[in-house]
């Protein structure tokens, strides 16, 4: 695949982020061969990080933290290409200028005829509040021209912002320009949901409501939100996670079928899941934060920003009308993991005995290393006909070893490379979950606390009939 020329410019680019995926990620790039044969990495942001030099010395070193087995030559190919210039919203000046030469030193390098042959991707590492005079100013300076735009979530921080930011966006870029990152997209085990459910005659004509008897999108992490704690001072989990990852999430798992993997088909198809989303209801949600979080220097002493959320929606369409989709995801919790559980309904036979045949549960793993299982019943062997439970289990990584799996960041920037807008989200899609989580951000409840390496407040086991699939064993 060739891949035209690219001047990649990267917002926050000593932040947090970038060091620990989008720097690691170029290089995974890199050293698969699939990042452009020319191309220039401009580092920018308010604060000068020293020279190119100790800049190049910063990434070079974060790399080798980060990433294993690093081949030095990959990496000293790629830091070589990297520079960074200072820029702020009210002027881009001199990162217009450095572009500029940039771009001319890949004409001179390349087989292309002229400047216009030269792409740009601009990456907003940014936070909301920073969005919108950026790119105000990628407007002013020409930057916008020919770039597709990368924009981290959240997407504003309410409808309202985020409406204002998406019109300023409008009037600096084509829609087909923007590229709204929300990462879990990226994660094979969210692909993995189309594929097994529409290849699959096991699963596919039982993908609704007369089979499955509630969904579950579990997240909980282990991490606290140590370092990060003035951002989310003013994100909370709920606009960190809920409006962004885990609705994504269920929009995968419940959308109809798209007919192909092409953009607008499966952006359709996850827009009108939204659609039907129900907002969320203060009864049915569950805030939490963890003993020690206000401790921190950065957090107000009084403050009620949620580390955790748990909540119960619907989707309100011919497909999934009453069936549960229970969230959940939180910091300092049990465990780290990423669950989708889609429980079925019990059999009706009373062969039996009611009820007692108990229900399967696919669940799917959305690790790096991808896991599927499907619980089942079946008959001890023996004279009597008792059951027992087993375990079907398909572990991605052993049944496909020669597959190349790239992580979510990796495999997102590549598709921006390629103009693949997929596993992007739409304006519309924001818009709306805004809308669905409205209610709880104008009428809070209450947050709760709960002790750190718990599963959260004791309201929010409660929320599935049957507990959550984590944790349920203690
Ligand atoms: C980020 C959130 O987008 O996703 C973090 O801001 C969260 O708070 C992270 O920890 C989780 O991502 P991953 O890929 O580690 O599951």
């Amino acid at each position: 695949e060739s891949l035209a020329p690219h001047v990649l410019v990267l917002f926050g680019a000593t932040g947090d982020l970038a060091a620990r995926k989008l720097f690691p990620g170029l290089y995974h790039l890199a050293e698969a061969g699939r990042l452009p044969q020319e191309y220039a990495v401009i580092g920018s942001g308010r604060h000068s990080p020293g020279t190119d030099d100790e800049f190049r010395d910063r990434v070079r070193k974060g790399l080798d933290e980060t990433v294993e087995d690093l081949d030095s030559a990959v990496a000293d190919q790629l830091v070589a290409r990297i520079s960074f210039c200072t820029s702020d919203a009210d002027d881009g000046s001199d990162l217009a200028d450095a572009v500029a030469a940039a771009e001319e030193r890949l004409v001179r390098d390349s087989d292309v005829d002229g400047v216009d042959d030269v792409r740009r991707l601009v990456y907003l590492s940014v936070p909301p509040s920073a969005m919108q005079p950026m790119i105000g100013m990628l407007g002013e300076t020409g930057l916008a021209d020919r770039a597709r735009l990368v924009i981290e979530k959240p997407f504003g921080t309410d409808l309202e912002s985020s409406r204002s930011l998406d019109a300023a966006l409008k009037d600096v870029v084509d829609e087909e320009q923007v590229f709204r990152i929300d990462h879990f997209l990226g994660k094979e085990a969210v692909q993995n949901i189309l594929a097994l459910r529409f290849a699959n005659g096991l699963f596919e004509p039982a993908w609704d409501r007369s089979s499955i008897e509630s969904v579950q999108i579990d997240v909980p992490e282990t991490l606290t939100v140590e370092g990060r704690e003035s951002f989310y001072e003013s994100t909370g989990c709920l606009r960190d996670m809920i409006s962004t990852h885990l609705c994504q999430l269920l929009g995968f798992v419940a959308l109809e079928d798209p007919g192909t993997f092409e953009e607008a088909a499966v952006r359709d198809a996850k827009s009108a899941v939204f659609q039907a989303l129900r907002p969320l209801d203060k009864e049915r949600t569950v805030f939490g934060q963890y003993d020690g979080y206000r401790d921190s220097d950065d957090v107000a002493e009084d403050s009620d920003v949620e580390t955790f959320v748990a909540l119960t929606t619907y989707v309100d369409n011919d497909r999934w009308r009453d069936v549960p989709f229970h969230l959940r995801t939180g910091k300092a919790l049990a465990d780290g993991r990423r669950l989708i559980t889609l429980r079925f309904r019990t059999p009706e036979s009373t062969i039996f005995g009611n009820g007692d045949s108990g229900c399967n549960e696919l669940a799917l793993e959305l690790t790096d290393d991808p896991r599927v299982t499907v619980d089942v019943r079946a008959k001890r062997p023996g004279p009597d006909m008792d059951l027992i439970e087993g375990t079907l289990r398909l572990d991605l990584a052993d049944d496909a070893p020669d597959a190349e799996p790239l992580e979510a960041y990796e495999r997102l920037l590549l598709d921006v490379l390629r103009g693949e807008r997929t596993l992007f989200t739409r304006s519309d899609e924001v818009d709306r979950l805004w809308e669905v989580v409205q209610p709880v951000m104008e009428d809070r409840p209450e947050v709760q606390s709960y002790a750190q390496g718990s599963w959260g407040p004791q309201a929010a086991l409660d929320l599935p009939e049957g507990g959550w699939r984590l944790g349920r064993d203690g």
